[in-house]
Protein backbone atom coordinates (compact mmCIF):
# COMPACT_ATOMS: atom_id res chain seq x y z
CA UNK A 1 0.00 0.00 0.00
CA UNK A 2 1.78 3.11 -1.16
CA UNK A 3 1.82 6.11 1.74
CA UNK A 4 -0.43 9.01 0.77
CA UNK A 5 -1.09 12.06 2.42
CA UNK A 6 -3.97 14.59 1.17
CA UNK A 7 -3.60 17.45 2.79
CA UNK A 8 -5.97 21.10 1.85
CA UNK A 9 -3.64 22.77 -1.47
CA UNK A 10 -0.95 24.54 0.33
CA UNK A 11 -0.37 28.76 -0.32
CA UNK A 12 3.43 30.41 -0.72
CA UNK A 13 3.46 33.13 1.70
CA UNK A 14 6.76 34.44 0.66
CA UNK A 15 7.69 34.23 -3.15
CA UNK A 16 9.64 36.08 -5.69
CA UNK A 17 8.32 35.46 -9.16
CA UNK A 18 10.34 37.66 -10.92
CA UNK A 19 8.80 39.19 -14.67
CA UNK A 20 9.40 38.57 -18.30
CA UNK A 21 10.87 35.12 -19.55
CA UNK A 22 12.34 34.03 -16.03
CA UNK A 23 8.68 34.48 -14.81
CA UNK A 24 7.35 32.32 -17.32
CA UNK A 25 9.66 29.73 -16.11
CA UNK A 26 9.13 29.62 -12.72
CA UNK A 27 5.39 30.46 -12.71
CA UNK A 28 3.69 26.81 -13.36
CA UNK A 29 6.06 25.41 -10.42
CA UNK A 30 4.64 27.30 -8.04
CA UNK A 31 0.72 27.27 -9.71
CA UNK A 32 1.59 23.40 -9.89
CA UNK A 33 1.62 23.30 -5.78
CA UNK A 34 0.42 26.42 -4.15
CA UNK A 35 -3.38 27.93 -5.06
CA UNK A 36 -1.90 31.40 -3.70
CA UNK A 37 1.11 32.97 -3.05
CA UNK A 38 2.46 36.69 -1.43
CA UNK A 39 3.89 37.95 -4.59
CA UNK A 40 7.30 39.96 -3.36
CA UNK A 41 7.41 43.30 -4.87
CA UNK A 42 11.63 43.77 -5.48
CA UNK A 43 11.39 43.74 -8.69
CA UNK A 44 14.53 45.66 -11.03
CA UNK A 45 11.69 48.67 -10.56
CA UNK A 46 10.11 48.10 -7.56
CA UNK A 47 5.97 47.66 -7.03
CA UNK A 48 5.17 50.91 -5.47
CA UNK A 49 1.83 52.02 -6.48
CA UNK A 50 -1.45 50.28 -6.33
CA UNK A 51 -0.85 50.64 -10.17
CA UNK A 52 2.50 48.97 -10.38
CA UNK A 53 0.42 45.91 -8.25
CA UNK A 54 -2.20 45.73 -10.78
CA UNK A 55 0.18 45.81 -13.87
CA UNK A 56 2.50 43.44 -12.43
CA UNK A 57 -0.83 40.69 -11.71
CA UNK A 58 -1.71 41.21 -15.04
CA UNK A 59 1.75 39.94 -16.27
CA UNK A 60 1.39 36.87 -13.78
CA UNK A 61 -1.62 36.04 -14.81
CA UNK A 62 -1.07 36.36 -18.80
CA UNK A 63 1.82 33.57 -18.03
CA UNK A 64 -0.66 31.22 -15.94
CA UNK A 65 -0.52 27.63 -17.48
CA UNK A 66 -3.61 26.97 -18.80
CA UNK A 67 -6.14 25.47 -16.32
CA UNK A 68 -4.88 26.84 -13.32
CA UNK A 69 -6.68 28.94 -11.02
CA UNK A 70 -3.40 30.31 -8.46
CA UNK A 71 -3.83 33.81 -7.01
CA UNK A 72 -1.29 35.84 -6.99
CA UNK A 73 -1.46 38.12 -4.52
CA UNK A 74 0.05 41.83 -4.54
CA UNK A 75 2.19 43.41 -1.81
CA UNK A 76 3.73 46.66 -2.54
CA UNK A 77 7.23 47.55 -1.72
CA UNK A 78 7.70 50.12 1.46
CA UNK A 79 9.58 53.21 0.71
CA UNK A 80 10.05 56.49 2.54
CA UNK A 81 7.06 58.36 0.32
CA UNK A 82 4.44 55.30 0.59
CA UNK A 83 1.09 56.92 0.31
CA UNK A 84 -0.72 55.65 3.23
CA UNK A 85 -4.00 56.30 1.61
CA UNK A 86 -2.93 54.32 -1.50
CA UNK A 87 -2.18 51.72 1.17
CA UNK A 88 -5.58 51.96 2.53
CA UNK A 89 -6.99 51.88 -0.99
CA UNK A 90 -5.12 48.85 -2.36
CA UNK A 91 -6.30 46.64 1.13
CA UNK A 92 -9.92 47.52 1.02
CA UNK A 93 -10.03 47.21 -2.76
CA UNK A 94 -8.34 43.69 -2.66
CA UNK A 95 -6.22 44.67 -5.30
CA UNK A 96 -2.99 44.80 -2.56
CA UNK A 97 -2.61 41.94 0.42
CA UNK A 98 0.54 43.67 2.37
CA UNK A 99 3.25 45.80 2.21
CA UNK A 100 6.93 44.53 2.68
CA UNK A 101 9.79 46.75 4.08
CA UNK A 102 13.04 46.19 2.88
CA UNK A 103 15.67 48.10 4.46
CA UNK A 104 17.70 49.81 2.59
CA UNK A 105 20.29 48.08 1.22
CA UNK A 106 19.33 44.56 2.78
CA UNK A 107 19.22 42.43 -0.35
CA UNK A 108 18.44 42.25 -3.82
CA UNK A 109 16.81 45.13 -5.17
CA UNK A 110 16.30 47.15 -1.90
CA UNK A 111 17.99 50.18 -3.21
CA UNK A 112 14.69 51.72 -2.65
CA UNK A 113 14.15 50.72 0.63
CA UNK A 114 13.69 52.32 4.22
CA UNK A 115 16.72 53.65 5.86
CA UNK A 116 14.45 56.00 8.58
CA UNK A 117 11.56 53.66 9.82
CA UNK A 118 10.27 56.91 11.47
CA UNK A 119 9.05 57.85 8.10
CA UNK A 120 6.88 55.37 7.42
CA UNK A 121 4.71 55.39 10.91
CA UNK A 122 1.88 57.00 8.86
CA UNK A 123 1.35 54.18 7.26
CA UNK A 124 1.82 51.71 9.93
CA UNK A 125 -1.19 53.62 11.44
CA UNK A 126 -3.03 52.90 8.91
CA UNK A 127 -2.15 49.11 8.10
CA UNK A 128 -2.90 48.80 12.21
CA UNK A 129 -6.37 50.32 12.05
CA UNK A 130 -7.22 48.07 8.54
CA UNK A 131 -5.46 45.24 9.87
CA UNK A 132 -3.34 44.90 6.54
CA UNK A 133 0.12 42.52 7.25
CA UNK A 134 3.14 44.28 7.85
CA UNK A 135 6.52 42.03 6.18
CA UNK A 136 9.48 42.83 7.32
CA UNK A 137 12.89 41.59 5.58
CA UNK A 138 14.30 41.94 9.19
CA UNK A 139 18.39 42.34 9.20
CA UNK A 140 20.01 45.17 10.26
CA UNK A 141 22.35 46.74 7.27
CA UNK A 142 24.99 48.57 9.12
CA UNK A 143 28.15 47.67 8.12
CA UNK A 144 29.49 47.27 11.61
CA UNK A 145 27.53 44.51 12.37
CA UNK A 146 28.43 41.10 11.63
CA UNK A 147 26.17 39.12 9.02
CA UNK A 148 25.57 36.35 11.01
CA UNK A 149 24.01 38.55 13.66
CA UNK A 150 21.57 40.94 11.30
CA UNK A 151 18.74 39.11 12.21
CA UNK A 152 19.02 39.41 15.89
CA UNK A 153 20.20 42.65 16.39
CA UNK A 154 16.79 43.72 13.96
CA UNK A 155 15.13 42.74 16.37
CA UNK A 156 16.21 44.28 19.47
CA UNK A 157 17.15 47.76 17.52
CA UNK A 158 14.24 47.73 15.06
CA UNK A 159 11.38 45.42 15.62
CA UNK A 160 10.29 46.10 19.68
CA UNK A 161 10.43 49.89 19.10
CA UNK A 162 7.98 49.61 15.90
CA UNK A 163 6.15 46.65 18.33
CA UNK A 164 5.94 49.17 20.87
CA UNK A 165 4.58 51.65 19.31
CA UNK A 166 2.03 49.68 17.40
CA UNK A 167 0.66 46.91 19.33
CA UNK A 168 -1.96 45.75 16.93
CA UNK A 169 0.06 45.61 13.68
CA UNK A 170 -0.15 42.19 12.14
CA UNK A 171 3.28 41.88 11.18
CA UNK A 172 4.97 38.94 9.79
CA UNK A 173 8.76 38.52 10.27
CA UNK A 174 9.85 37.36 6.98
CA UNK A 175 11.95 33.64 6.78
CA UNK A 176 13.20 33.54 9.82
CA UNK A 177 16.94 32.07 10.50
CA UNK A 178 17.34 32.15 13.77
CA UNK A 179 16.65 30.93 17.31
CA UNK A 180 16.51 34.63 19.03
CA UNK A 181 13.65 35.24 15.50
CA UNK A 182 11.67 31.91 17.24
CA UNK A 183 11.81 33.21 20.86
CA UNK A 184 10.65 36.92 20.01
CA UNK A 185 8.39 35.43 18.00
CA UNK A 186 7.20 33.14 20.51
CA UNK A 187 7.23 35.99 23.18
CA UNK A 188 4.61 37.57 21.40
CA UNK A 189 1.05 37.99 21.02
CA UNK A 190 -1.33 37.01 17.85
CA UNK A 191 -0.25 39.75 15.91
CA UNK A 192 3.24 38.44 14.97
CA UNK A 193 3.79 35.92 12.67
CA UNK A 194 6.69 34.26 10.98
CA UNK A 195 7.28 32.70 7.54
CA UNK A 196 9.96 30.02 7.51
CA UNK A 197 11.85 28.57 3.98
CA UNK A 198 12.22 24.96 3.32
CA UNK A 199 16.23 25.82 2.96
CA UNK A 200 16.60 27.15 6.22
CA UNK A 201 14.43 24.21 7.59
CA UNK A 202 17.51 21.97 6.21
CA UNK A 203 20.62 23.41 5.53
CA UNK A 204 22.66 25.07 7.94
CA UNK A 205 25.85 27.77 7.33
CA UNK A 206 28.33 24.69 6.57
CA UNK A 207 26.45 24.04 3.49
CA UNK A 208 27.66 27.08 2.12
CA UNK A 209 30.97 26.99 3.43
CA UNK A 210 32.33 24.09 3.72
CA UNK A 211 34.63 21.88 1.38
CA UNK A 212 33.94 24.88 -1.35
CA UNK A 213 31.96 27.88 -1.58
CA UNK A 214 28.66 27.13 -2.64
CA UNK A 215 27.05 30.14 -4.07
CA UNK A 216 23.66 27.93 -4.55
CA UNK A 217 23.52 27.87 -1.01
CA UNK A 218 24.03 31.29 -0.21
CA UNK A 219 20.23 33.63 0.36
CA UNK A 220 19.36 36.11 2.45
CA UNK A 221 19.28 36.18 5.19
CA UNK A 222 22.05 33.42 5.32
CA UNK A 223 21.38 30.34 6.95
CA UNK A 224 22.98 30.66 10.17
CA UNK A 225 24.48 27.57 12.65
CA UNK A 226 22.99 23.94 13.35
CA UNK A 227 21.32 25.75 16.59
CA UNK A 228 19.61 27.55 14.84
CA UNK A 229 18.47 25.37 12.28
CA UNK A 230 17.44 23.60 15.09
CA UNK A 231 15.01 25.95 16.48
CA UNK A 232 13.25 26.47 12.89
CA UNK A 233 12.74 22.90 12.60
CA UNK A 234 11.06 23.16 15.83
CA UNK A 235 8.76 26.23 15.78
CA UNK A 236 7.65 24.52 11.85
CA UNK A 237 6.83 21.27 13.20
CA UNK A 238 5.05 22.36 16.65
CA UNK A 239 1.89 23.30 14.81
CA UNK A 240 2.00 27.03 16.71
CA UNK A 241 -0.61 29.08 14.47
CA UNK A 242 2.18 31.77 14.23
CA UNK A 243 4.58 30.08 11.89
CA UNK A 244 3.69 29.17 7.91
CA UNK A 245 5.74 28.15 5.04
CA UNK A 246 7.12 31.02 2.79
CA UNK A 247 9.31 29.52 0.22
CA UNK A 248 11.69 33.03 -0.59
CA UNK A 249 12.20 30.87 -3.70
CA UNK A 250 14.42 33.58 -5.64
CA UNK A 251 15.56 32.51 -8.69
CA UNK A 252 18.56 33.66 -10.81
CA UNK A 253 20.34 32.45 -13.60
CA UNK A 254 23.51 30.30 -12.61
CA UNK A 255 25.82 32.75 -13.90
CA UNK A 256 24.48 35.35 -11.61
CA UNK A 257 25.18 33.19 -8.99
CA UNK A 258 28.46 31.88 -9.91
CA UNK A 259 30.43 35.31 -9.79
CA UNK A 260 32.60 37.47 -8.41
CA UNK A 261 29.59 38.92 -6.74
CA UNK A 262 27.08 36.02 -6.23
CA UNK A 263 23.33 37.02 -6.14
CA UNK A 264 21.39 36.05 -2.97
CA UNK A 265 18.56 33.76 -3.63
CA UNK A 266 17.52 29.78 -4.02
CA UNK A 267 15.01 28.72 -6.06
CA UNK A 268 13.35 25.66 -4.36
CA UNK A 269 9.50 25.94 -5.23
CA UNK A 270 10.15 22.99 -7.23
CA UNK A 271 10.40 20.26 -4.59
CA UNK A 272 9.42 23.21 -1.65
CA UNK A 273 6.47 20.92 -0.69
CA UNK A 274 7.96 17.54 -0.76
CA UNK A 275 11.14 18.80 1.33
CA UNK A 276 8.83 20.22 3.87
CA UNK A 277 6.84 16.79 4.16
CA UNK A 278 10.24 15.20 4.62
CA UNK A 279 11.17 17.31 7.72
CA UNK A 280 8.52 16.85 9.57
CA UNK A 281 8.32 13.04 8.83
CA UNK A 282 11.59 12.91 10.22
CA UNK A 283 10.12 15.23 13.07
CA UNK A 284 7.13 12.35 13.36
CA UNK A 285 5.32 15.45 12.90
CA UNK A 286 3.35 14.66 10.08
CA UNK A 287 0.19 15.71 12.01
CA UNK A 288 1.26 19.13 11.83
CA UNK A 289 2.04 19.40 8.36
CA UNK A 290 -1.28 20.85 7.13
CA UNK A 291 -0.88 23.39 9.39
CA UNK A 292 2.41 24.78 8.53
CA UNK A 293 1.30 24.09 4.74
CA UNK A 294 -1.92 25.45 4.01
CA UNK A 295 -3.71 26.28 7.14
CA UNK A 296 -1.92 29.03 9.31
CA UNK A 297 -0.72 31.32 7.20
CA UNK A 298 -4.30 31.70 5.84
CA UNK A 299 -5.75 31.80 9.43
CA UNK A 300 -3.16 34.36 9.83
CA UNK A 301 -3.98 36.21 6.63
CA UNK A 302 -7.57 35.92 7.54
CA UNK A 303 -8.28 34.37 3.84
CA UNK A 304 -10.73 31.18 3.70
CA UNK A 305 -8.41 28.06 3.56
CA UNK A 306 -8.47 26.53 0.02
CA UNK A 307 -10.70 24.04 -1.06
CA UNK A 308 -8.80 22.04 -3.69
CA UNK A 309 -6.70 19.22 -2.17
CA UNK A 310 -3.35 18.21 -3.05
CA UNK A 311 -2.02 14.56 -2.53
CA UNK A 312 1.86 13.79 -1.43
CA UNK A 313 2.84 10.66 -2.08
CA UNK A 314 5.95 8.38 0.05
CA UNK A 315 7.70 6.16 -2.12
CA UNK A 316 10.92 3.96 -0.75
CA UNK A 317 13.19 5.49 -2.76
CA UNK A 318 14.58 9.08 -2.10
CA UNK A 319 13.51 11.14 -5.30
CA UNK A 320 15.69 12.64 -7.75
CA UNK A 321 16.49 16.31 -7.00
CA UNK A 322 14.29 18.60 -9.55
CA UNK A 323 15.62 19.07 -12.97
CA UNK A 324 17.41 22.81 -13.32
CA UNK A 325 15.30 25.47 -15.54
CA UNK A 326 16.43 26.16 -18.79
CA UNK A 327 15.89 29.99 -19.83
CA UNK A 328 16.29 31.63 -23.01
CA UNK A 329 18.97 33.66 -20.97
CA UNK A 330 20.38 30.53 -18.77
CA UNK A 331 19.58 27.83 -16.30
CA UNK A 332 18.20 28.36 -13.20
CA UNK A 333 19.67 25.52 -10.80
CA UNK A 334 17.19 23.73 -7.93
CA UNK A 335 17.63 23.20 -4.72
CA UNK A 336 19.30 20.07 -3.27
CA UNK A 337 18.51 19.65 -0.13
CA UNK A 338 21.68 17.42 0.58
CA UNK A 339 19.50 14.74 2.15
CA UNK A 340 17.11 11.89 1.48
CA UNK A 341 13.65 12.99 0.29
CA UNK A 342 11.08 10.08 -0.31
CA UNK A 343 8.12 12.49 -0.88
CA UNK A 344 6.51 13.55 -3.87
CA UNK A 345 3.66 16.20 -5.07
CA UNK A 346 1.32 13.45 -7.00
O1 LIG B 1 18.05 35.41 -0.89
C1 LIG B 1 17.29 36.31 -1.17
N1 LIG B 1 16.92 36.57 -2.45
N2 LIG B 1 16.81 37.07 -0.18
C2 LIG B 1 16.09 38.16 -0.40
O2 LIG B 1 15.72 38.83 0.54
C3 LIG B 1 15.80 38.59 -1.80
C4 LIG B 1 15.87 37.49 -2.72
C5 LIG B 1 15.90 37.90 -4.18
O3 LIG B 1 15.03 38.69 -4.58
O4 LIG B 1 16.76 37.43 -4.92
ZN1 LIG C 1 12.41 37.12 -0.26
Amino acid sequence: MPIKLTIPMPDDWHLHLRSGEMLRKVLPYTSGHFARAIVMPNLPSPVVTRHDALTYQQEILRYLPKGKSFTPLMTLYMTENTDPNEVRLGFLTGEVTAVKLYPAGATTHSNAGVKDLEKIYSVLEVMEEIAMPFLVHGEVVDTNIDIFDREAVFIETKLMPIRQRFPKLKIIFEHLTTKEGVDYVLSCDQNTAATITPHHLVINRNAMLVGGLKPHYYCLPVAKRELHRLALVKAATSGDARFFLGTDSAPHLTTAKESDCGCAGIFNVANAIAVVTQVFENENALNQLEKFLSINGANFYQLPINKQRITLERFSESQPIPEDIKTAEGIVKAFDPMMDVCWKVV
